[in-house]
């Protein structure tokens, strides 16, 4: 079985630190090497060892370098600084592994001796009173691009969108719908409501301003909530709240489809459909005698060992009156994953602010045997969008950003960029580039931040062609390919097996053949951590590598034919492995810009 880099040298290494009696649970802290100088890798473990061993750091690497077997893998050790060992790859063992990187090998992830596993991904997941709004772009964004990372090692991955569709707020819908019927026979409210975000406004100006209307929201979530035991009048509510979900729905759709996000009509997993089950969350619970009553509230409290942040702050389930929560939901959503899917792995893509909400859930649904101990329960939490000046995005009126408007100003303004770099493109395909480098920069600006961290949206930075962005990134593969066709053009054979050889002459093709060796264990460390800026940094490392390859490096006007395979062979390989990292980002790629 072929193995990646990491993991060929972490057991080279490991081999080494045995037979110098480190034991086996010291790690050797193998890292990419910060410089070139450096080498390729480096292994910092052995400091430590020394420490605990009482051993002199620079003598136990001294050692260790003399008992690691280089095999035909590694050309040169060196003891560096206070103790570190840095690591060179023989250029023939490099340029053969990058040989064989190839699309059956999906360019080395195959090698993850990766146990594959029932994944669910939960994300996007809006709540459908209102329109989808910015708020919602960093779930969807991060939440799709780990779907594809995922399911590109193998894992069977299931996307659940657990759109809110159960909440008091449709009550307050639903009345105000009658109210414009005015009481007629059921009737459409397509033009109300081809403007969620305004109809949600008139609702709640008439909640906050009329106690009647009030009386009879809260009325309408009763008896949507019952509506079996309503007759008439239950049909007629739950219609309303059926019309007003389905369109709503349309447009997170639509949405979806403008980003190329994969969510489709059956990915949603709406909070209403877990209804049936909360009478038996709670019972399960009350069986296992893990509630509280507390002001008449079913809850379950902490103890000091739960290591909560706010351990005193209880997890609700049911309320007085009986009426269930979006805990409770959340509970019968994990226990079908865990049961009905089958998942041993569930990965929450939800704003950081619910972090409490889901180590509590997670907490309970241990407790309360909904996951199995060993299953996987991961909230991917991710930070605010801030505007420019550093404060939370918001329109000009002090209102949420609808997520199509800010799609819409981005896709005008990849306009503008699209026109200057291009001119001699139709109006049509400068409108095409247009939108794909749109979508492009949305996500990539959001994709490769760290998302444990707020971020700053900028359309200027976003759309810019220099530094860590999308148009740089595509503006580097339209070179790939244009050198490429330029090639075939040439009548220069690419695939016959007599050119497949890679030779490695110069440093910076050392350096461009190390950063395609090591895409395998980029998408592991992002899988692993779902941190889809780890591989943003891959692929931006990579483009930079090969600009530079390509600044420093003649390929075609390369004398020696030899050369010009294997550079030519280097370059599809960049193509490739670009692509497919960006399309595991959920970015499409341009031939030309
Ligand atoms: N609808 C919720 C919101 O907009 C997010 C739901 C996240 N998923 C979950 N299973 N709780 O805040």
């Amino acid at each position: 079985m072929k193995q990646t880099i990491n993991v060929l040298l972490e057991n080279i290494i490991r081999q080494a630190f045995n037979q110098a009696l480190i034991p086996a649970d010291y790690p050797i802290l193998l890292t990419e090497a910060t410089k070139a100088e450096f080498g390729d890798y480096q292994a910092n473990g052995v400091m430590k060892a020394a420490k605990l061993l009482g051993k002199n750091p620079r003598d136990l690497a001294a050692l260790v370098i003399e008992l690691i077997d280089k095999q035909d893998i590694i050309e040169k050790l060196e003891v560096a600084g206070p103790g570190f060992i840095n690591v060179t790859l023989a250029d023939a063992f490099l340029a053969s592994f990058v040989e064989q990187l190839n699309s059956d090998n999906n360019y080395g992830v195959n090698y993850l001796n990766h146990d594959k596993q029932t994944v669910v991904v939960d994300y996007s997941s809006p709540n459908l009173a209102k329109e989808m709004h910015v708020g919602h772009l960093r779930s969807t964004v991060i939440g799709d691009a780990l779907y594809r990372i995922l399911s590109y090692m193998g894992d069977r991955v299931i996307r659940q969108n657990h759109v809110g569709d159960w909440g008091t707020q449709f009550g307050m819908l639903i009345a105000y719908m009658q109210e414009l019927n005015g009481g007629n026979e059921h009737q459409e409210f397509t033009a109300e409501l081809s403007d969620l975000e305004e109809f949600y406004r008139k609702a709640k100006t008439r909640y906050d301003t009329d106690e009647e209307f009030q009386k009879r929201a809260r009325h309408c979530v009763v008896v949507l909530q019952n509506s079996q035991e309503y007759g008439e009048e239950g049909q007629q509510v739950y219609r309303y709240w059926q019309d007003f979900t389905q369109i709503s729905l349309t447009h997170c759709l639509q949405i979806y489809a403008q980003l190329g996000a994969l969510l489709t009509a059956h990915d949603v997993a709406p909070e209403s459909m877990y209804n049936k089950e909360l009478p038996a969350v709670i019972e399960s619970l009350e069986r296992q005698q893990l509630l509280t009553l507390s002001d008449g509230a079913k809850c379950i409290f902490f103890g000091a060992e739960e290591q909560l942040a706010t351990s005193d702050t209880p997890f609700i389930v049911q309320k007085q009156d009986g009426g269930f929560l979006y805990a409770t939901t959340d509970l019968a959503a994990l226990n079908y994953r865990c049961h009905v899917l089958n998942a041993s792995r569930l990965i929450y893509v939800v704003d950081a602010r619910q972090s409490l909400h889901f180590k509590q859930l997670f907490s309970v649904a241990k407790q309360a045997s909904f996951a199995k101990a060993d299953t996987e329960l991961q909230h991917i939490e991710f930070g605010t969008m801030m505007a420019e000046d550093g404060k939370p995005f918001k329109t000009r009126t002090g209102g949420t950003v609808k997520l199509i408007d800010l799609i819409n100003e981005a896709q005008k303004r990849a306009l503008n960029v699209a026109s200057s770099k291009n001119s001699d493109l139709d109006d049509n395909a400068k409108q095409q580039l247009a939108t794909t480098l749109a979508i492009a920069a949305i996500k990539y600006a959001d994709l490769s931040k760290n998302r444990s961290s707020d971020y700053i949206f900028s359309f200027d930075k976003m759309l810019s062609f220099d530094g860590n962005t999308a148009p740089y990134l595509l503006y580097a593969y339209t070179r790939i390919k244009s050198l490429l066709t330029k090639v075939s053009e040439l009548g220069l054979d690419l695939n016959s097996q007599a050119n497949n050889q890679i030779i490695l002459v110069e440093a910076i093709e050392h350096r461009l053949a190390l950063t395609l060796a090591r895409f395998s264990d980029s998408i592991a460390i992002t899988a692993k951590e779902c941190y889809p800026h780890y591989l943003c940094q891959y692929l931006y490392n990579l483009s930079g590598v090969f600009m530079q390859f390509y600044e420093n490096c003649a390929v075609i006007k390369e004398s020696n034919s030899q050369l010009v395979n294997s550079r030519l062979l280097l370059v599809k390989k960049v193509g490739e492995i670009l692509a497919t990292g960006l399309n595991l980002l959920g970015i499409t790629t341009v031939n030309r810009m």
